[in-house]
């Protein structure tokens, strides 16, 4: 996710600076163009200037008139173009712009030797007696025998000096547009996309539950607005869920003030009907009322006890109250089983420990006995089964602990809602057996308490294993 909103939050950035080098490449083709095409327009009309000088320069030669063709170059003198004859030695004869005795030997000079060896020949270079970038054109012509370069150029100082600015300028530009695009990536990175994962880390934490963590709320910019929202929902949401934890902790505090109230005087009740059972009454009718009184004064102890043990699982898990301490879980599955020894002796069922894994974990060793205790005496009361089989073991990091039968199984559709409080598949048959349909619900708290969780694998006819798991950390 994180990937895909960096994707869209730079890609406007990435585009400017897409778009920036292709206007600069562009600006630069166009530049390097139009100086191309100003060098052949320029060769084309140097090109007719030396036809027209050699019109007039080669007659002149051959008559050897040095002086008229002086004469004839200084008539440019002050024009743009320049005239310059040179003999095959290199030597200067007449120019256009400079006294030939100032003048060194321009047999050096490319476009002479390239036009002395019969070639005529366009060259752009600075040139040290004009001081200026020029662009010359010269040609070669044979008079008796003898060769003569006629050379014409042009200063291209200026348009040199245009187009220098203009690629400077393009430059500039494309830095000046870069620098630009930098700063708004790094606006980006420091007023947006930091601030956004700071406030999303925040919003996590929140969904997770943890209410109590401070928001980021960025001074100024972009997210100022959503962050103080975000702000001001967390703190309802806190005030709310307070709230709620007060009703809910005066709902069980009411349930338990009821149930201990119930409770004397059932015990009461209780030892009133001890007392009158230890006169060992003859009559029929009075025996068959004891006896009445007796079981629903018991069945209701039992609902109570059970009231009493959900109330105080919910205080310990609002309250973070859980009595932890270090215990075997080995010894635990032990202590649970010898808790229901007795009621499997009463029956022919087998109850067998497979595997028993004797890890240390925290946790609290009386609810979780409690815990195993009730899914075994469960197995005997309503599976039918002829055998039980019990083993704790290690699975995910989480240590496992399965009490399975081989009875009569329970229908998939049971099978999710046996942990809510009063469920019972048969009630009748419960109610006989004096189940009150809160065992399931107790162990399901507790193992919520130890931050674990409870299922259930079984369809009808193959048995059911109820298996516990418990995060080891
Ligand atoms: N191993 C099992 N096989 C078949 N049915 C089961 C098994 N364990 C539980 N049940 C069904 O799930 C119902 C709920 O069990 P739960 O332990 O919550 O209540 P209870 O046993 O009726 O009451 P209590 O445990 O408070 O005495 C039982 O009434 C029974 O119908
Ligand atoms: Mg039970």
């Amino acid at each position: 996710m994180i990937r895909n909103r960096d994707n869209f939050l730079f890609f406007i950035p990435i585009l400017i600076t897409l778009i920036i080098i292709l206007l600069t490449s562009l600006l630069m083709y166009q530049l390097r163009q139009f100086g191309q095409t100003y060098l052949t327009e320029t060769e084309k009309e140097l090109q007719v200037d030396v036809k027209q000088v050699l019109y007039v320069v080669e007659p002149l030669l051959k008559l050897k008139q040095y002086s008229a063709l002086t004469n004839y170059c200084n008539e440019f003198k002050d024009e743009k173009i320049r005239i310059t004859i040179i003999d095959n030695n290199g030597k200067v004869i007449a120019d256009s712009n400079t006294e030939i005795n100032k003048t060194d030997n321009h047999l050096n000079r490319p476009e002479i030797k390239s036009a002395l060896s019969g070639k005529p020949e366009t060259v752009i270079r600075y040139s040290s007696t004009m001081q200026s970038e020029m662009i010359y054109k010269s040609v070669p012509i044979l008079i008796d025998g003898k060769k003569y370069v006629i050379r014409v150029s042009v200063s291209s100082h200026n348009i040199s000096k245009t187009l220098d600015n203009a690629e400077k300028n393009i430059y500039l530009t494309f830095f000046i547009g870069f620098g630009g695009v930098l700063l708004l990536t790094l606006y980006i990175l420091i007023r947006v996309r930091i601030p956004f994962n700071k406030l999303q880390q925040s919003a996590i934490k929140i969904a997770s539950g943890n209410l109590d963590t401070d928001i980021f709320v960025p001074k100024n910019g972009v997210l100022w607005e959503l962050s103080r929202a975000i702000n001001v929902m967390s703190k309802q949401l806190k005030r709310q869920i307070k709230n709620m934890k007060k009703l809910e902790n005066f709902r069980s505090e009411f349930i338990a003030n009821v149930s201990h109230e119930i409770k004397t005087p059932l015990t009461s009740i209780l030892s009133a009907v001890e007392m009158l059972e230890s006169l060992s009454p003859t009559n029929k009718t009075e025996i068959k009322c004891l006896q009445i009184i007796s079981e629903q004064s018991n069945r209701l102890n039992t609902l109570i006890q059970d009231i009493l043990s959900l109330a105080d699982l919910e205080k310990r898990q609002i309250f973070k109250n859980r009595d932890f301490a270090e215990l075997t879980i080995s010894s635990t599955v032990e202590n649970a089983i010898s808790l229901c020894q007795g009621v499997i002796n009463n029956t022919n069922i087998e109850l067998e420990i497979l595997e028993n894994t004797p890890i240390k974990i925290f946790g609290n060793s009386y609810l979780l006995e409690q815990a195993i205790n009730n899914l075994i005496v469960n197995a005997v009361k309503y599976s039918q089964t002829d055998k039980i089989t019990v083993k704790s073991y290690i699975e995910n990091n989480e240590i496992k602990i399965s009490v399975k039968d081989y009875g009569i199984g329970i229908e998939k559709d049971e099978c999710s809602r046996i942990f809510e409080r009063f469920y019972r598949i048969d009630k009748a048959r419960s109610r006989e057996l004096g189940g009150t349909g809160l065992g399931l619900a107790i162990v399901k708290n507790i193992v919520k308490l130890h931050n674990g969780k409870i299922e259930v694998i079984s369809k009808p006819n193959q048995g059911a294993e109820f298996i516990i798991s418990i995060p080891i950390i």
